[in-house]
């Protein structure tokens, strides 16, 4: 009798976590082009990153004036520039290597939010672009809002990152370039 119990108790926990593991992983045509730690992808988590605009060339920048506006500008080798990927097992945060901050943004992921910081991380999806594999697509996740640089990819230093619905402009889409500090790392 006891042994009946314990073991449908076991079944019903285990039919529980199939369930919840269920509901959270990507369906299959989402695992090909979705981004989450695997040998094959570049990005993992506590690499760290320079993202460059693949339109403009910028890189993603943490304002070193007030250390929360967060714009395009040209690579300068700061740590303001750099970022650790971290996968928390279903999502991906953004920790930049100068203050710890976490990539985020204020209010409604929608056309035209402004990326900015705060101590505590926002999840993001990290998708390969469609038309070119190799660059990569930042977005809210369960959102068709994506990074975008604003004015379609102006390459001015200062211009700002901001959330739009995601369509072909290549200002969407972004270059990921493993940081001085594992290169440095393996120098030692
Ligand atoms: C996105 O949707 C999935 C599936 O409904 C859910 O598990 C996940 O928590 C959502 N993510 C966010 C950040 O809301
Ligand atoms: C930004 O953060 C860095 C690292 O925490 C700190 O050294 C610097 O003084 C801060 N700058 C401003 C303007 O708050
Ligand atoms: C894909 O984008 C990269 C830059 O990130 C570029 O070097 C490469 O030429 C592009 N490939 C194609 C087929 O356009
Ligand atoms: C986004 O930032 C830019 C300057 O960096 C500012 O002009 C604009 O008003 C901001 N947008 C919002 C919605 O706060
Ligand atoms: C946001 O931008 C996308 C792409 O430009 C557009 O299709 C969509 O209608 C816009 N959404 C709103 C609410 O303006």
């Amino acid at each position: 009798m006891l042994f009946t119990k314990l073991t449908s108790c076991l079944v019903s926990l285990f039919a529980l976590t199939a369930c919840t593991v269920a509901v959270v992983l990507p369906s299959r045509s989402e695992l090909e082009s979705r981004v989450y730690p695997r040998a094959t992808e570049p990005i993992q988590s506590g690499l760290v990153f320079t993202i460059h605009n693949v339109k403009a060339d910028t890189v993603v920048d943490l304002s070193a004036g007030d250390n929360k506006t967060i714009t395009g500008w040209s690579l300068n080798g700061g740590k303001n520039q750099q970022w650790t990927t971290i996968w928390t097992g279903e999502s991906w945060n953004f920790q930049s290597v100068e203050t710890g901050l976490y990539l985020g943004f204020t209010g409604t992921a929608g056309n035209g939010t402004n990326l900015t910081v705060a101590s505590t991380p926002t999840a993001w999806d990290i998708w390969h672009d469609t038309v070119n594999e190799t660059n990569y697509r930042i977005f809210a996740p369960n959102t068709t809002v994506n990074w975008d640089l604003w004015g379609y990819g102006d390459a001015i230093s200062g211009d700002p990152i901001t959330l739009w619905g995601a369509w072909s402009g290549i200002h969407q889409t972004w270059r990921f370039v493993q940081g001085m500090h594992s290169i440095y790392l393996l120098m030692l």
